[in-house]
């Protein structure tokens, strides 16, 4: 336990860094490239994920990383993988929408044992270690107790991809506007997950994620009571494309949603 804990530090103080990295890089972005049609990268992504890369290669020189901007690098030697997105909000950041963070996780043997998500323009750094309960600001969060529908504020996010996925998450989408008080489309997952994790959202759901997207924020909603599955629930694993994370009262609402056939609007 010892040792999670280390982690836990070592990746709250990382996190911490490459946000306010981050935040003194707002106005600053020097290149905008395109991964898809409206997929952005730009020259911070990059220059953050420098940072967080070196800082953990120096530290832990045998663990292996997946991370958005350059893969997978490292040694293959241990258990150990990193899940690093240096900055999930891209899109917001480019637009200076300040909703935006860094989400930095670790895994042994397959299972996450610490994880932070920190948001510099809020200075709110949420965090989690397997087995001893998630945080904001050091200060204990739980999930809310929410279980009618009618009364939940949901959250979800669209893929980049303009296809099959994008078409059923508009349906989606209009089915839980038609059941919840209200969904939001923030643009930042890993923020959507933390946002559960601390009650401030009931559930959130989304398709065609990537682990470095999930990775830190399903630890964080785990450990502050919630649940966490696929649309067909099964348990999930950051390397799946669909997620479905709740306050657990809602969990079965929600997947009753979101297993049924596409929805049909009045206007067809
Ligand atoms: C994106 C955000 C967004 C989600 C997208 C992600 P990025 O990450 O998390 O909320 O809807 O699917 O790819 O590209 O800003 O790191
Ligand atoms: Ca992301
Ligand atoms: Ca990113």
């Amino acid at each position: 336990m010892k040792k999670i804990n280390e982690y836990k530090g070592f990746i709250e103080n990382l996190a911490k860094d490459a946000g306010i990295f981050l935040k003194q890089r707002i106005g600053k972005i020097e290149k905008v490239s395109y991964k898809g049609r409206i997929n952005l990268v730009t020259d911070v992504d990059n220059k953050c994920e420098c940072l967080i890369l070196k800082r953990i290669k120096k530290a832990y020189p045998d663990h292996r990383i997946l991370s958005e901007e350059s893969g997978r690098s490292g040694a293959n030697k241990s258990g150990y993988l990193w899940l690093i997105d240096p900055l999930d909000g891209t899109t917001n950041y480019v637009h200076g929408f300040n909703f935006f963070c860094v989400s930095i996780a670790l895994m042994k043997d397959d299972v996450l044992i610490a994880g932070a998500v920190y948001d510099p323009m809020r200075d709110e750094l949420f965090s989690a270690a397997k087995d001893a309960g998630a945080f904001l600001n050091r200060k204990r969060i739980k999930v809310s107790g929410v279980s009618k529908l009618d009364k939940a504020l949901l959250t979800t996010g669209f893929p980049y991809r303009l296809g099959k996925a994008m078409q059923q998450n508009i349906n989606n989408f209009i089915k839980f506007m038609m059941k919840s008080q209200a969904v939001r489309r923030p643009g930042s997952a890993a923020l959507d997950l933390c946002y559960v994790a601390s009650g401030r959202f009931d559930g959130f759901w989304e398709m065609e994620l990537h682990p470095w997207d999930t990775a830190a924020g399903v630890l964080i909603v785990k450990e502050a009571g919630g649940e966490i599955s696929n649309f067909k629930n099964e348990l999930y694993t950051p390397f799946m494309n669909q997620i479905l994370a709740t306050n657990k009262c809602l969990h079965k609402k929600m997947l009753d949603i979101l297993k049924n056939k596409p929805h049909k609007t009045q206007c067809g």
